[in-house]
């Protein structure tokens, strides 16, 4: 099992290092009882069905024999009726369960995958593209429930179709298999190809599809910049070259769907059988009756023959699928939830020692020394660029040092229980994401089981309390996708008035670029310095009246501490700290 941040109680072990076929059958063995029941049910069904073609030929046989007799067609005709009951009740016992199994596969495979998603890294989510996780989550899941429902209920079925009549006909007459056999074996090898053909386009139709996807929610999450820059040309542009991509597939797939060769064998296979009985019965080696008999189950072939037409292309996507989501699954991700690390009360100390840290190996932290005691105050400070969120991004490990350590409460924060480590470390950033849900469920996010007077009590303590009670539906207003119902100043609020409720122990506010009217920027400023008491705070800005509340200032300078101490010592001696503020004041 690889590193994840996060792993779920009683999990179930899927097979997922041995390619998509053995993964699918580790899904499959979850529920052995199933499978079994559509193979029995496909076998019965094909038997009650091709009796009934059987007892239709007696039937024949009887009535053209002189001197028949009402008492012997009878019980011909009540098995016919049976048989056909009997065939019902597999058919229905035969859906149902593969449906059951489609649907379960699919649950349980988007499950998986969303733990999986859960469980990722940062460095991870950076890279990917939300879109075509998307695909994968939603369309590629989905093939795994048509790959058995009806994918391979078809594929059973069809088997069964092929099998069951040609034992019957080889127990009326063995010579009768002479055409059917020579069919069968044609079907397996024109089968066989026409899949070979069809499958590097539909699985490619398929990726397309995935792109496509992936490029039309970038630009609608974007759609704002889109607009700004008006770019609705180009990017309708790209979308509908996507789109055409998308459905010369299709239409390649349809040529190729077009030349399906099996159902042109099986006609002159149909052709060719009744010449043969008709041959064998003029010889006097087979009845008219069995003539009857044999004509209806040719018959039933020509449901196998017509339905490889997409069962087995149903199959082939849903393992292609079952590829990409495993890819997903599979990508190795950084860090570990490190479930036996250690889980305690954080005091608050934190120590940088030598630490270095790189993007994708380009330097950003060089050699980052120092210490905060607990419940100390420090203001980083620094121009853009410089690694100011990097460096604080380390301590709640969205991302691990290269080299060096950070301590909290002198532990490696790589030997903390990362849970434990971040439910007690808060930070509120420069751009604050909230959920689509209400006011109140935002605040409580990340303390859900806090009462309405304790979301209250921290929304007064965020100086949050007055606005949103302003709103007409106050605590349960939604706040629309991402909160864009609230101003940028109000969204910070919220991330206070969560930060309060959860009382972490480290706090980190990176505030060094937002833009707030002076109006609130008072209100701001008095929540946050109110929630910096009694914590450890890391406070990124560059507005002097908040600095003045630090202990302790450090200069950041391209990844590199340039000097430590008070906003006068800094005055004085520092001569990047004095820049700063020559831009800011
Ligand atoms: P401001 O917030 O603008 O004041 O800057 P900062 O001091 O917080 O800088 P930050 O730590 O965000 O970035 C430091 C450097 O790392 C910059 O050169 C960024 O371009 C780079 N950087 C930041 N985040 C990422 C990331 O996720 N991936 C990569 N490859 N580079 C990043
Ligand atoms: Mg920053």
């Amino acid at each position: 099992m690889g590193k994840r941040e996060f792993r779920p109680e009683n999990e179930y072990r899927y097979n997922r290092r041995a390619g998509p076929v053995r993964w699918i059958l580790s899904h499959l063995a979850r529920y052995p009882l199933l499978p079994l029941l559509t193979v029995l049910a496909a076998i019965f069904n094909n038997w009650f069905y091709s009796n009934i073609q059987l007892l239709i030929g007696r039937s024949f046989g009887l009535i053209t024999t002189p001197g028949w007799s009402m008492p012997e067609l009878l019980p011909l005709a009540l098995g016919v009726m049976g048989s056909a009951a009997g065939q019902s009740l597999t058919g229905l016992a035969r859906n149902y369960s593969t449906e059951f199994i489609a649907q379960r596969i699919e649950r349980d495979a988007r499950d998986e995958l969303y733990i999986s998603l859960l469980g990722k890294s940062q460095t991870f989510h950076g890279r990917q593209r939300i879109g075509d996780i998307m695909a994968r989550v939603t369309n590629d899941v989905r093939m795994l429930n048509y790959m058995f429902s009806p994918g391979m209920m078809l594929i059973t079925d069809s088997m069964m179709a092929l099998i069951v009549p040609m034992i019957m006909i080889g127990r009326m007459q063995p010579r009768l298999l002479l055409v059917p056999g020579i069919f069968v074996i044609l079907l397996g090898i024109t089968v066989a190809d026409y899949n070979r053909r069809l499958k590097p386009v539909s699985i490619a139709r398929r990726e397309q599809f995935g792109t496509m996807n992936a490029g039309l929610a970038e630009a609608i999450a974007g759609i704002e910049v889109v607009k700004a820059n008006a770019q609705e040309h180009q990017e309708w542009r790209r979308f509908a070259a996507d789109a055409r991509l998308f459905r010369d597939y299709f239409v390649q797939q349809g040529e190729i769907q077009a030349r399906y060769l099996p159902m042109l064998i099986f006609g002159l296979a149909w052709a060719g059988g009744f010449l043969h009985a008709l041959l064998l019965w003029r010889a006097g080696i087979v009845g008219l009756g069995d003539v009857v008999a044999f004509m209806g189950l040719m018959g039933t072939l020509r449901f196998p023959t017509f339905i490889s037409i997409f069962s087995f292309n149903l199959v082939q996507l849903g393992v292609a699928s079952a590829k990409r989501i495993l890819e997903l699954i599979n990508t190795e991700t950084e860090l570990d939830e490190n479930e036996s690390g250690v889980a305690r009360p954080v005091r608050g100390e934190v120590v940088f020692e030598n630490v270095n840290f790189s993007y994708e190996g380009t330097p950003v932290l060089k050699d980052v020394s120092f210490t905060v005691r607990p419940g100390e105050t420090v203001a980083i400070v620094g121009q853009t660029g410089a690694g100011k969120t990097t460096l604080t991004r380390l301590i709640n490990r969205i991302f691990d040092v290269d080299s060096g350590r950070v301590l909290v409460d002198g532990v490696d924060v790589r030997e903390w229980q990362l849970e434990s480590l971040r439910s007690q470390l808060s930070t509120i950033e420069q751009d604050v994401f909230l959920f689509s849900r209400t006011i109140g469920e935002n605040i409580a996010f990340g303390c859900a089981d806090a009462t309405q007077e304790e979301i209250e009590q921290a929304a007064r303590e965020a100086q949050a309390h007055d606005f949103i009670v302003g709103f007409n539906e106050g605590y349960e207003t939604e706040i629309g996708e991402r909160g864009v119902m609230l101003s940028g100043g109000q969204r910070q609020r919220v991330a206070i008035a969560r930060a309060f409720l959860t009382d972490p122990r480290i706090l980190i506010l990176d505030d060094s670029t937002s833009a707030i009217d002076s109006a609130t920027e008072d209100q701001i400023q008095r929540a946050m310095r109110r929630i910096s008491r009694q914590r450890t705070t890391f406070l990124i800005t560059h507005r002097l009246s908040q600095i003045r509340w630090a202990d302790r200032i450090l200069v950041l300078r391209r990844g590199e501490v340039m000097d430590e101490g008070t906003h006068e010592e800094l005055m004085e001696r520092c001569e990047a700290y004095r820049q700063i503020f020559a831009r800011y004041e």
